[in-house]
């Protein structure tokens, strides 16, 4: 048993027993000297909340809402309720930091397996790969004894600079929804709440903290707030983060639209609003705005981190005063307190839990299997994919193919047990007998450390570019395939947290390293490890590209498997690549401003792929898209009535047939258009996906439900959801540009 688990059963007994006794000298409480409902896991949660809350003092239920350290808050020590502790989240369990400080504990048994990003995990388009990622990172975060893990996050892919969009799960509400949910349930299956992040409309780095999203609410219910829904709806999330920026010119943290109307009121959200560290700015309206939680705020009078400043956080000490005097209400109070028990007794208090695992060969092959199935296959003409078996010599060039990208990128950074680079992975495909040559081809970034934790890699290079060029392409020149492995990093201005890109074109000249390459040989293979769309001036010259994400620990295997073809790669783009910045909705209307305090939506619902068919733009790679080493055949769609009514069900069918030579996945698509509309629809929206497996030859039907809450806009005149009689089209494809069939029907 662990450390933190014995010490609670020991209170836990020792309560019971003094409750028993003597029911008053160790349960003292307010009110409640009575029988210890709350410790008896066999009486009702709520039941048991309000035993518990009876017994608090107003000191106690006050503690209960603010930190006590930089990652926990504090339980209830006199009643044996335990403290609760919160940890990053999302994509590996946080190393230790100091009790006040961000630098590290300095402990030996604090690190993980890195699983891939969440961008990767959109990309599976598998819900199945979701629950594996769930149950993997949740018995981590259980094995470290942590009761809230601080992720997932699905704030929608808005534009391609934002520096966290690794983080989340691309541009598509349903998409987003859909792969929330299982990573919830499993994650909580293990007794730690998840947190998802970051509630709403945090779609930017630039300004975080200051600006003010504008958004309709057409704009906010059919794009921004659904996948927040369906995690506490669906998933039966927890917590829930409150952002950093503000809606409304209110900070979100404190927000009565976005917490208390509709996250409490509309969705009836039980769980606790935990704010995002140090995004609370005010007392009367954290007390009144829906938050239940408050972390890491920077209190008055003392600097950065400086110590014990948690009884001036704004759910301390001024709630108290405000509790004593009058000024606030001990109704709201108790709803917080409620709120936060309730987050206690399923997690930290939660005896009926497994102990969790930590590195272990399963959540390794977790973390490769959720790779291979994320890894999208931008293009292979001439078949330059996979690596053929006669290569003898195999050059890899790039700094993103030996730089370990699990440090760095703000508060998802993680210290690892191990983390596979690129080239070792590839080293290790090729096996005996194959010289595989390694390249630096341009320097990127050499640092290599996030508070405190150092990779320990010394990247430093002193070789001019043109001379890192020659060389590139002097070993080039007679190797039977060049694997370019470049891309973003976890630097500021790349994929990092509190700033955004300057740009959508890869950094560090990138793009001349790949053309001279093309040049000498056009076996190339360019890898982009990112979590973000690229620019890619030289697609017309390079035959096979590839898009690998931050693939944690095991990322170097997961690559390689695809890249030889002992995995066939079936990831699916979770967001729009624009050739160009101009051809993403909020920059065409230049209504992404990093400058600026106010945060325009102005391109309304038009995001990613709904932009650019509404254009008529062609992306560079569109939404959904993915090729595999085999094809897929589809026949035509066919649905058996034309007709649904407003309350019935049509159900919509194509056969897809494995026609290449070795088995593969497809992720069959369903997009849905409205064409007759009282208010502007997108093209066609994403409202169903499967994910299947055939082998050579093989064919499976595919049938998807289309139910009328799919066929519904959110009408800003009746604040809710409308279905509209009228003609629509269902087509199902393999990506938003590439629909394989199409059938009509009519509701009536
Ligand atoms: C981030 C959160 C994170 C928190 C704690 C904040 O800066 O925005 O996502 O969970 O820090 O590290």
């Amino acid at each position: 048993m662990s450390r933190k688990t014995t010490l609670f059963h020991a209170c836990l007994c020792a309560c019971l027993c003094a409750g028993l006794l003597a029911a008053s000298s160790c349960s003292q409480g307010p009110q409640n000297s009575g029988k210890a409902i709350y410790l008896d896991e066999s009486k009702p949660l709520e039941e048991r909340i309000e035993d518990a809350l009876s017994r608090m003092t107003l000191e106690e239920k006050v503690k209960i809402l603010h930190a006590q350290s930089k990652f926990s808050s504090a339980g209830v020590p006199r009643l044996g309720i335990p403290e609760l502790w919160c940890t990053d989240g999302p994509h590996g369990i946080r190393p230790e930091v100091l009790w006040d400080e961000w630098e590290q504990a300095g402990w030996t048994n604090d690190s993980c397996v890195a699983f891939p990003a969440l961008t990767c995990l959109a990309a599976t388009w598998s819900e199945e790969v979701s629950a594996l990622y769930g149950k993997s990172i949740g018995e981590e975060a259980r094995y470290r004894e942590k009761d809230v893990l601080l992720g997932p996050g699905v704030n929608i892919y808005r534009t391609p600079l934002n520096g966290r969009n690794f983080e989340y799960m691309g541009e598509d509400p349903y998409l987003a929804s859909k792969m929330v949910v299982p990573y919830i349930q499993e994650v909580q299956k293990n007794g730690v709440a998840a947190c998802v992040k970051h509630y709403a409309l945090n779609n930017q780095e630039a300004l975080r903290h200051e600006y003010d999203a504008v958004v309709d609410d057409r704009t906010l219910n059919e794009i921004y707030l659904p996948a927040f829904k369906a995690a506490v709806q669906e998933g039966g999330a927890w917590s829930i983060m409150g952002s950093y920026n503000l809606y409304k010119g209110q900070h979100v943290c404190h927000n009565q639209w976005l917490l208390n109307d509709i996250l409490k009121g509309e969705w009836g959200f039980d769980g606790a609003v935990i704010s995002d560290w140090g995004g609370c700015h005010d007392s009367d309206e954290a007390i009144v705005g829906g938050l239940d939680l408050e972390f890491g705020t920077w209190t008055d009078g003392l600097t950065m981190g400086a110590t014990s400043g948690y009884d001036s956080y704004h759910l301390a000490d001024a709630y108290l005063e405000r509790l004593r005097d009058g000024r606030a209400s001990e109704e709201v109070l108790n709803d917080k307190v409620r709120r936060v028990l309730r987050l206690i007794f399923r997690t930290a208090m939660c005896q009926d839990k497994p102990f969790g695992s930590l590195c272990s060969p399963e959540h390794y092959a977790a973390a490769r299997r959720i790779g291979n199935e994320g890894i999208v296959l931008l293009k292979n003409d001439c078949s330059v994919l996979p690596v053929k078996a006669s290569a003898k010599k195999i050059l890899v060039v790039g700094e993103n193919a030996i730089k370990m990208m699990t440090v760095g990128g703000g508060s998802s950074s993680l210290k690892v047990q191990r983390e596979v680079s690129p080239l070792e992975g590839i080293k290790a495909a090729a096996g005996e007998g194959v010289e595989v040559v390694y390249e630096r081809g341009y320097v990127g970034d050499v640092s290599g450390d996030y508070n405190g934790v150092v990779t320990g890699q010394d990247l430093s290079e002193k070789r001019s570019a043109g001379k890192l060029i020659a060389d590139a392409c002097a070993q080039a020149a007679d190797a039977d395939i060049v694997i370019f492995v470049g891309g973003l990093n976890k630097a500021s201005h790349q994929d990092c947290e509190d700033s955004d890109r300057f740009g959508l074109e890869l950094p560090y000249a990138q793009d001349a390293v790949i053309e001279a390459l093309a040049e000498v040989n056009p076996n190339l293979a360019v890898v982009i490890v990112s979590g973000n769309a690229v620019a890619m001036p030289w697609v017309n010259k390079v035959n096979a590209i590839v898009e690998a994400w931050y693939g944690g620990s095991e990322s170097g295997n997961a690559l390689a498997d695809v890249l030889f073809g002992k995995v066939n790669p079936s990831g699916k783009l979770p967001f729009t690549f624009p050739a160009r910045l101009e051809d993403n909705g909020a920059h065409a209307l230049k209504a992404y401003d990093p400058h600026s305090r106010t945060a325009n939506y102005s391109e309304g619902i038009f995001v990613g792929y709904r932009w650019a068919q509404k254009q008529g733009i062609k992306p560079l790679f569109a939404f959904g898209h993915g090729l595999s080493y085999t094809e897929f055949s589809y026949s035509d769609a066919c649905a058996k009535r034309k007709s649904m009514s407003e309350n019935g069900k049509l159900t919509v069918k194509t056969t897809v047939t494995n026609t290449g030579s070795v088995a593969g996945k497809e992720v069959v698509q369903l997009y849905i258009s409205d064409r007759e509309c009282s208010l502007e629809r997108p093209v066609m929206e994403l409202k169903g996906f499967k994910k299947i497996y055939l082998e050579p030859g093989q064919s499976k039907e595919v049938s998807f439900v289309i139910e009328p809450d799919m066929l519904k806009f959110y009408d800003p005149q009746l604040s809710g959801w409308k279905l509209e009689k009228g003609l629509f089209t269902a087509h199902i494809g393999s990506s938003s540009e590439d629909i394989r069939c199409s059938v009509n029907f009519e509701v009536k």
